[in-house]
């Protein structure tokens, strides 16, 4: 599989997520399963990524879509089961695609038989295993939030006790603080390390870390989302526990922190001393949009307030998240971001179906599912320009994004200068260079509304010049330069002539020596498949 020498393969990754029930359905009941993705496994190999990280798929009551797991060891039957699991996981792996999880260590589902026990009487031996607290049935212990609204306690009739939950009813709080809690999550990591997965996105890991005592939070912070600011240092130590059983494995094994705080200065802490997190998102890109001087501070943060040998995650959209052609209202801003996340130091995250230039779908008062309304960009994606969009079988759980005829799989493989070859074209150019997989970043100086950066790894240097600006620009370079992507769609291959179209970015390499071939005819690299 694809890596640069001898660099673990994560550090410059671009990692493909993908949210399985909007995938690709194979047993035709409207929710996307492992075996449909199976069968799509060359959708995302030919677009030329190193990894697929999946959306929760263990057993769940489905309460929040999987984030409510309620058997970490078991594949949820509308997915499959771990024999579907098995097989995919050698298909991709056949493929030259690594496979992430994505583990929910904050809180289990209601339904998980550890809290059943736990909420069973006061006297259970997993009492400890969840926030249990007393008092008066109308007034919870303190004055949290939950992170999807009201209060973060529910008051349960069984024992008379409160139990705590950061996020729905149904998915409490695990108490990371008893030592057995610990031991079992870390079970549950081997189970599927065990099974050959190449690691996790662990799902707001910077909340497992819980004063025991449960203060109060400051009056000013109780209406603002706790995941956007909670930073308990008890989490530290945890994270060093989890990073040891993904040092028990051979392989690189990778943990990608969802850590929801936007300062880089307050990120650093989550990779430790190089003991904790491998990677951390940066997800503060997502709230920037259509502004250059808010990404060169950005990028200038993360080079400063980041360990020096920390790898950013570079992030534009998620499951969370409206798709960054709808943030934006502009599907050529859209891809001019995308071109800066994937060539920025780091590993960049690609929500699926963003390569296929989708914007949210519009989704009907009744059709709704999402307790907060996030059901827009998890629409499933329309292989096929005609309905049903190789969805066959019964209606799909949401409806369609707009406009399949030009943004379907379909479609999009067929025109060659849509979003599909724009975002395989980059991630080419990026797979075969050194620089813009591990590569050191220096800013350039550039004019108003334009963001100009180098990445050299030794002799090699590739430019990156970001136009936002609605009229063309004049970007001299110091040296000739040939393009090698464009997002106005200038020929790879073609002299820089130092002009950068409105609203557009360039990826250039020095005219001398001459790019190598693998970088301009980029349709013929496949994604490092068969490679040890
Ligand atoms: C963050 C996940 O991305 C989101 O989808 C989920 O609802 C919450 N964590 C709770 O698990």
């Amino acid at each position: 599989m694809t890596g640069t020498g001898s660099a673990p393969w994560w550090q410059g990754a671009s990692v493909y997520q993908i949210y399985p029930r909007s995938f690709a359905d194979a047993d035709g009941d409207g929710v996307g399963d492992l075996t449909g993705l199976d069968h799509h496994l060359d959708h995302v190999a030919d677009l030329g990524v190193d990894a697929i990280w999946m959306s929760p798929v263990f057993r769940s009551p489905m309460a929040d879509n999987g984030y409510d797991v309620s058997e970490y060891c078991d594949i949820d039957p509308v997915f499959g089961d771990l024999a579907t699991f098995d097989t995919l996981v050698a298909a991709a792996h056949g493929r030259g695609l690594r496979v992430l999880l994505d583990w929910v260590p904050n809180h289990t589902s209601a339904e998980h038989p550890w809290f059943v026990d736990s909420r069973s009487s006061r006297d259970s031996v997993r009492r400890d295993w969840y926030y249990w607290r007393g008092g008066d049935p109308a007034t919870p212990p303190n004055n949290w939030r939950s992170n999807f609204g009201g209060p973060a306690w529910t008051w349960d009739d069984t024992t008379e006790q409160w139990y705590l939950h950061l996020f729905l009813p149904q998915q409490p709080d695990l108490n990371w603080n008893n030592p057995e809690v610990q031991v079992a999550m870390h079970e549950t990591l081997r189970f599927w390390l065990d099974r050959g997965v190449d690691g996790f996105r662990m799902d707001v890991v910077h909340l497992i870390g819980k004063d025991p005592a449960l203060p109060d939070v400051p009056e000013r912070l109780v209406d603002r989302h706790i995941a956007g600011w909670y930073d308990d240092p008890r989490t530290h130590p945890l994270l060093r526990g989890i990073r040891s059983v993904l040092d028990e494995y051979p392989g690189d094994r990778v943990s990608i922190g969802e850590v929801n705080l936007r300062d880089p200065r307050r990120l650093a802490g989550y990779y430790g001393d190089g003991d904790e997190l491998h990677l951390v998102f940066t997800f503060r890109g997502m709230d920037l949009g259509w502004d250059a001087a808010g990404w060169a501070r950005l990028i200038d943060e993360v080079g400063r307030d980041l360990p020096a040998q920390a790898w950013p995650a570079w992030v534009l959209g998620n499951h969370d998240e409206k798709r960054v052609r709808t943030r934006l209202g502009s599907l050529r801003r859209a891809e001019v971001l995308t071109l800066l996340a994937l060539t920025l130091r780091g590993a960049t995250f690609i929500y699926a179906g963003d390569e296929l230039g989708l914007a949210d779908a519009d989704v009907a008062t009744d059709r709704r599912v999402d307790v907060v309304g996030r059901d827009g960009c998890r629409a499933p994606l329309p292989w096929l320009r005609e309905p049903p969009h190789g969805w066959t079988g019964a209606t799909p759980w949401l409806p369609f994004p707009p406009d399949p005829q030009q943004h379907s799989a379909e479609a999009q493989t067929a025109e060659p200068t849509s979003t599909w070859h724009l975002y395989r074209d980059i991630l080419a150019a990026r797979r075969v260079s050194p620089a813009l997989r591990l590569g050191a970043t220096t800013r350039r100086d550039a004019p108003a509304g334009v963001l100009a950066f180098q990445r050299r790894f030794g002799d090699e240097t590739r430019t990156v010049v970001v136009n936002f600006n609605d009229s063309a620009v004049n970007v001299p370079l110091s040296e000739p330069q040939v393009r090698l992507v464009d997002t106005s769609r200038a020929p790879g291959g073609t002299t820089y002539d130092d002009v950068v179209a409105a609203e557009s970015a360039v990826l250039l390499c020095p005219a001398h020596p001459p790019p190598l071939h693998g970088e301009l005819d980029l349709h013929e690299s496949a994604p490092g498949v068969g490679e040890a």
